[in-house]
């Protein structure tokens, strides 16, 4: 098993480190484990002047996997677009067709009052986003900004082919097979072409997946339901923009942005693994930072790439062990408790492995 391991900017170096303490446990335990490391993001444009250097891109394509910390820093809002730390997240996911993203929103039992919504709204809830990754308005042409000032436009382009629409549908469906056999499709279709597709063609998908229940739900409709009753909701598949928003939301329904794993699967089920959280430059360097995200995206890797759900359940198990124990990071500590530090973090989740 070969692992890319991408640590970029703010806190993605702290957590990615807690997570390589792990991976340093299994493989001596046996499993047989190689990593390597390479700048992405700020950090890479920084000895670079590439957020996306060559060989990092490299090291991507030849690894079987990548663990991808965060990337980002307003020292770099001012730079180019093609400069920022942004691009290279986006890049590795076009350029090695990650894309299939799945973000769970779970509920851990022990985490149900840290929600800002009533625990008896969130308890329980699991479920699965199966955002597309590399069509839609992210990168669609034309785009840009033209004219004098005084009569600037801005524009971009919402485009999405049928193929692209169809695999990431087909992904949704399979997802929604292997566990409560519900599909909900997001869209807007009451205004958007585009949107229109992509309902068009999950309404043909659907008999091919008969044990599945296929509903449609307004992008605007699916952001409300959401914080209404979230639970309602099995597997929602939409495109790369409502799913980047919806998935924020859905996050907060878990009671910190900082438990959220993600994967991003090509159609071969190698991928790359990244919390959905960005670098956070407000606390970055300060050894504060939740690094369970990060820990439970490993998890997701040994489940979709490598095929092992047994470790994925074991790293899952140990993180529960250690939230079980009491410990809680400053972002999901109750008022009064002295949160741990990111460290103390990993160590705990290390020793219930
Ligand atoms: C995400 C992030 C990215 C996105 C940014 C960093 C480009 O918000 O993974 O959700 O918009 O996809
Ligand atoms: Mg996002």
């Amino acid at each position: 098993m070969k692992i890319a391991l991408l640590p970029g900017d703010g806190i993605g170096p702290e957590i990615l480190r807690q997570a390589v303490r792990i991976l340093d446990a299994l493989r001596s335990d046996g499993l047989k484990i190689e990593t390597e490391e390479a700048p992405v993001g700020g950090a890479a444009y920084d000895i670079a002047g590439d957020p996306l250097p060559a060989a990092t891109l490299a090291l991507a394509k030849s690894a079987d996997a990548v663990l991808f910390g965060a990337v980002g820093g307003p020292q770099y809002d001012a730079l180019p677009r093609d400069k920022r730390p942004e691009k290279a997240i986006l890049g590795l996911r076009k350029e090695c067709d990650f894309f299939a993203n799945l973000r769970p929103a779970t509920v851990f039992p022990e985490l149900a009052d840290a929600s800002t919504l009533k625990p008896e709204v969130v308890s329980g809830l699991d479920i699965m986003f199966v955002r597309e990754l590399t069509g839609d308005i992210y990168f669609g042409q034309p785009r840009g900004i033209t004219g004098a000032r005084g009569e600037r436009v801005g524009f971009n382009t919402m485009h999405y082919t049928e193929a692209q629409i169809t695999r990431i549908l087909h992904v949704g469906f399979r997802t929604a097979r292997q566990r409560g056999k519900r599909l909900c499709s997001v869209d807007k279709m009451n205004v958007l072409e585009t949107t229109q597709l992509w309902r068009d063609i999950a309404e043909e998908i659907a008999p091919g997946y008969p044990d599945v229940e296929l509903t449609h739900i307004l992008v605007d409709n699916c952001a409300m339901q959401l914080v209404r009753n979230p639970r309602q909701f099995d597997v929602l598949v939409t495109g790369n923009m409502f799913g980047d928003i919806l998935s924020d939301e859905a996050s907060m329904l878990t009671g910190s942005i900082g438990m959220l794993p993600s994967a991003s699967l090509d159609a071969n089920g190698k991928g790359l693994y990244e919390p959905i959280h960005g670098s956070a430059p407000d606390i970055a360097g300060k050894g504060v930072a939740n690094p369970l995200a990060q820990i439970l995206s490993m998890g997701m890797m040994f489940r979709y790439t490598f095929g092992l759900p047994d470790v994925a359940a074991r790293i899952e198990g140990a993180v529960r062990k250690a939230l079980a124990s009491g410990l809680r990071t400053a972002d999901i500590a109750a008022g009064g408790t002295r949160p741990c530090t990111t460290a103390e973090m990993g160590s705990a989740v290390l020793k219930a492995l």
